[in-house]
């Protein structure tokens, strides 16, 4: 990885571990997590050898091309409010990628990263928690940068995009790494100095998801509506088609319309 720690200014990746290979950031995190490891603690790796995705997945991390990230947090939270941490999260990547590609990124629901209705990114946040509060929270981002077409697999060729596949251009992972950290410290100041209030209206600024047709799979179940709006703890509220309104945690989520 270039010269990571010249581009970062802030406190969030100060104490930064940057490792070639690496079963999972995420993984390695919530280890170092358990040891104590300090608030805004970073691993990063150029490769993972088994990257996790959300909802058990495979999350393909090929070396020297894009970013596989994990930044360890110690909020003072309830365990109910870990989703604003991924909003947060969400929005954080997405301004700094704008920024940064001028690409028109975007924040499907929950936290998926895409340009136009590819996936660009993804973020995959575990918990560890001791009765009703969190003890700690790994915050893990997949993106893909500079990957080509060839580097996705097969099932995944035509819904994932990289930052290069839509640019044309090549860009410096460190730069970037550093500006999504810089995004992070700011929204996670606002979202303890301010509430939440301002960092899920400006998810819901960067969402596509909302007013869209939609189909959320929740394990066995299929619900199929209109995407309403997000609730205070990040929820997701559908206007079933069928009636009524379903507030969804977590689930997979395909734009119908
Ligand atoms: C998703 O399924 O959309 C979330 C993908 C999250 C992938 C990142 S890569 C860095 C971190 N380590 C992992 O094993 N997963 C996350």
């Amino acid at each position: 990885m270039e010269r990571l720690t010249e581009f970062i200014r802030r406190k969030a990746g100060r104490n930064l571990i940057s490792l070639e290979t690496v079963d999972s950031t995420n993984t390695l995190a919530m280890e170092l997590g358990e040891k104590d490891a300090i608030h805004g603690t970073v691993v990063i790796a150029d490769s993972q050898k088994k990257g996790k995705g959300r909802l058990g997945r495979v999350w393909v991390s090929p070396p020297s091309v894009n970013i596989y990230m994990s930044v360890i947090l110690r909020p003072v939270m309830k365990l109910t409010d870990g989703t604003l941490l991924t909003i947060m999260a969400a929005v954080a990547c997405c301004r700094a990628l704008r920024d940064a590609t001028g690409l028109q990124v975007t924040i499907k629901w929950p936290n998926d990263l895409m340009v136009a209705d590819k996936k660009l990114g993804g973020i995959l946040t575990e918990t560890k928690s001791r009765g009703e509060r969190i003890v700690f929270a790994v915050i893990g981002t997949g993106i893909n940068i500079n990957s080509g077409r060839k580097d996705f697999p097969p099932d995944v060729r035509e819904t994932a995009t990289s930052v290069k596949i839509e640019t044309s251009e090549e860009y410096s992972r460190a730069v970037l790494i550093a500006g999504i950290l810089d995004k992070m410290e700011y929204w996670y100041g606002i979202l303890f100095e301010k509430g939440r209030k301002p960092v899920l209206q400006e998810w819901r600024n960067l969402t596509s998801t909302l007013g869209r047709d939609v189909k959320v799979t929740v394990g066995e179940k299929t619900f199929v509506g209109i995407a309403e709006d997000v609730d205070d703890e990040g929820m997701l509220l559908l206007n079933l088609h069928t009636g009524g309104v379903r507030r969804i945690a977590a689930g997979d989520l395909t734009v119908l319309r």
